[in-house]
């Protein structure tokens, strides 16, 4: 099979997409995929979720991060670490990466920065997907995060401001689809759903409205398994196997293998 690489995103902030984006890295190599996680946030919590802050503040420090290794050129295979789980790596990112859109807008603001820097990772066929955790914003890293894959997947939180800005969060993804012709929305992922509470009934409604736009059968339920994980910088999946939430995001997985 091609490398696929898939984006989360949304610039909603704490929609859950390091959360998922972690743990459906996690499931999809429980299923057999060999799956290289991409943090692309200053805020680094991919990489919490598969070490803990001691090691996250030495690849913070360290010369191996994302951030670092945009600021060198060429590619980005130095940057890649084993998470401990076989067949699931990881590209760390650094608090730095908050002056990613400068380095950018000094080379002439290319949006193709990631793209080149992934090329012989993709090429080499090492890995049965890409995944990338994006930050919460719009501007020209996210834009070079969209034009390096092929899928986008949208977290989006069941709460009465979860939709707030989707429809521009989509215009976006569409405006980059005419420089990535492959880009395609996979769909749309509701998270940190409460079923005793109206917001998912609601959202299920009006996303049910969006034509063409696939919403995952699969959603993520409020678990408090997911932050105990968290805590203990591990996807669920490893923490609590048999927990609802693994359960949960192995079916979204397997969902998400089916949409592409
Ligand atoms: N299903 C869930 N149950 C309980 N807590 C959750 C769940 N999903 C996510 N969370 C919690 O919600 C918070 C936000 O999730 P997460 O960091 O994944 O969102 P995000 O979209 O990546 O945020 P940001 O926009 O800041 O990058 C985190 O504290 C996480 O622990
Ligand atoms: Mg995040």
């Amino acid at each position: 099979m091609k490398t696929k690489t898939l984006v989360f995103t949304n610039n909603k902030g704490g929609s859950g997409k390091s959360t998922t984006c972690a743990n459906v890295a996690y499931s999809l190599n429980e299923q057999g995929c060999r799956v290289l996680a991409i943090d692309t946030d200053m805020q680094m919590n991919l990489t919490l979720s598969f070490f803990e802050e001691e090691r996250v503040m030495e690849f913070n420090e360290g010369e191996n991060n994302l951030y670092k290794g945009v600021l060198r050129s060429g590619n980005l295979e130095d940057c890649i670490f084993e998470t401990g789980y076989r067949g699931l790596d990881i590209i760390p990112s650094s608090i730095l990466m908050s002056g990613i859109e400068e380095v950018l807008y000094k080379r002439g603001g290319s949006r193709e920065i990631l793209k080149g820097l992934l090329k012989s990772t993709v090429d080499s066929g090492k890995y049965d997907f890409i995944l990338i955790d994006a930050p919460p914003t719009l501007g020209l890293w996210v834009r070079n995060i969209l034009n390096a894959a092929d899928g986008v997947v949208i977290p989006v939180e069941a709460s009465p401001w979860g939709l707030f800005g989707l429809a521009n969060m989509i215009d976006y993804v569409n405006e980059a689809s005419k420089d990535n012709k492959k880009l395609k929305i996979c769909g749309i992922v509701v998270t940190k759903v409460d079923v005793r509470k109206n917001y998912f009934h609601q959202t299920e409604e009006l996303l049910s409205d969006m034509e063409d736009i696939r919403v995952f059968k699969s959603f993520i339920r409020v678990d408090s398994s997911i932050e105990w994980a968290q805590d203990n910088s591990m996807p669920v999946g490893a923490y609590k196997k048999n927990s609802r939430s693994a359960k949960e995001y192995r079916e979204l997985a397997m969902e998400l293998r089916a949409a592409i």
